[in-house]
């Protein structure tokens, strides 16, 4: 193993201000072969330009006589926009009487390394500054991801009271208007209320996604024909379709394995994606599902389903966060922004894996569910 790979911060950007450059090359050149990264700045002019341009690099080395703006004044104008953990400061001078120490510490240095030093010295002090600020970058990722699922928890709970409540008076107002459909004569009438049916109809399956998405019980592990689960989602939607000018093509291997999981949970997927695609491709479009088994290991195969279909491509930038809860890009009460989210949550639990592709000629998801998922569930 070198040097460089045993180092904590290999690969760590370094900006040097120094205006020697015979002192700027052998720095330089103690720095790379530790395997940081080096920029070096002439003066500080240069220094607070590229902190400009650039942001705050890992660690910033300063000699303190610098040409113009001194490497002091430098750190200090740092300080003033990343704190120490953000951006450690080393300050390498000459000056190493107890007054220009206790200025550097003054003016937000971290570490401060008179001139001559020793090369492991230095080494060992940047080292021991990037340990710090990367324990720290990791802690701050920790608790934004801590931050996010408190977030999604509350949000359940939220969602899963409300969407309870809201199941009685739907019901109440569908059943109503039922009776009253069977009474109205007159056509216009009988319109109005096909219309309070269809819109009572939409908020039922939102209520659905919310007390889905609210729901923590594990998926069930009983034998489960995946055929059969997606035969069954696409009859649901065989008639709407037929109807529009959606072409749906399906081709269903006869040979899945029986795999072990919910089969309510996975028609809720199969309906999530295959609604999207509908809505993708709108009036008039091509829905393809096929279904096949695939080896997974020598006695064991997985079951894959995909989804295609030719509407417009989903933006590169907005694919990563696509099962990302209450993402939507649709308008009003056509989209929750939980349906995607639900799928990953529940393939997850059957062990398997949810993919989305897009391109020009169209989009693709991918639904993996190994016959066997490993125990205990995967939980997200
Ligand atoms: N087949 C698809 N084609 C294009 N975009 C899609 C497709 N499926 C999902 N999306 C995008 O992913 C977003 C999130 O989907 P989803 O979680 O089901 O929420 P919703 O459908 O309520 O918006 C959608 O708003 C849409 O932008
Ligand atoms: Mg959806």
């Amino acid at each position: 193993m070198s040097d460089a790979e045993r180092l904590a911060g290999a690969g760590a950007h370094l900006l040097l201000a120094e205006d020697d450059p015979s002192a700027a090359r052998v720095l330089r050149m103690i720095l790379e072969h530790s395997g940081y990264r080096v920029t070096v700045a002439p003066d500080g002019e240069t220094a607070l330009r590229i902190l400009d341009e650039q942001g705050p690099p890992d660690l910033l080395l300063l000699d303190w006589m610098l040409p113009g703006i001194s490497g002091l004044e430098v750190c200090h104008s740092a300080r003033q926009r990343w704190d120490a953990l953000r951006l450690p400061i080393l300050m390498v001078t000459a000056r190493t009487d107890p007054e220009s120490i206790y200025a550097a510490f003054d003016a937000g240095a971290s570490d401060y390394v008179g001139k001559p030093f020793r090369g492991a010295e230095l080494r060992a002090r940047i080292e021991s500054h990037l340990r710090t600020q990367r324990l720290w970058a990791e802690r701050q990722e920790m608790e934004e991801h801590l931050a996010e699922r408190d977030k999604i928890f509350t949000l359940g709970l939220l969602a899963g009271g409300v969407a309870h409540d809201l199941n009685n008076p739907l019901a109440v107002i569908s059943g109503h208007a039922q009776v009253l459909q069977r009474r109205v004569q007159d056509p216009q009438t009988a319109e109005h209320l096909a219309e309070i049916l269809a819109a009572v109809d939409r908020c039922a399956h939102i209520v659905a996604d919310m007390l889905n998405f609210a729901r923590r019980h594990p998926a069930e592990r009983i034998p489960v024909d995946v055929a059969q689960v997606l035969h069954a989602t696409l009859g649901m939607r065989t008639r709407k379709l037929a109807t529009g000018g959606v072409d749906l093509q399906v081709d269903v291997a006869d040979d899945l394995p029986i795999i072990s999981g919910d089969g309510h949970q996975l028609q809720q997927v199969f309906l999530n994606i295959l609604v999207n695609a509908e809505q993708a491709v709108g009036e008039r479009g091509t829905v393809r599902v096929t279904a096949r088994a695939v080896p997974a290991s020598a006695d064991d195969r997985d079951v894959v389903v995909e989804f295609w279909n030719d509407g417009p491509r989903i933006p590169p930038e907005l694919l990563p966060r696509i099962f990302d809860p209450l993402f939507t890009t649709k308008a009003g009460e056509e989209g929750t922004g939980l349906g995607l989210f639900i799928c990953r949550r529940i393939v997850r639990e059957h062990g398997g894996t949810v993919e989305a592709r897009s391109n020009a000629e169209g989009t693709t998801f991918t639904v993996c569910i190994p016959a066997h998922p490993p125990a205990p569930p995967a939980r997200s």
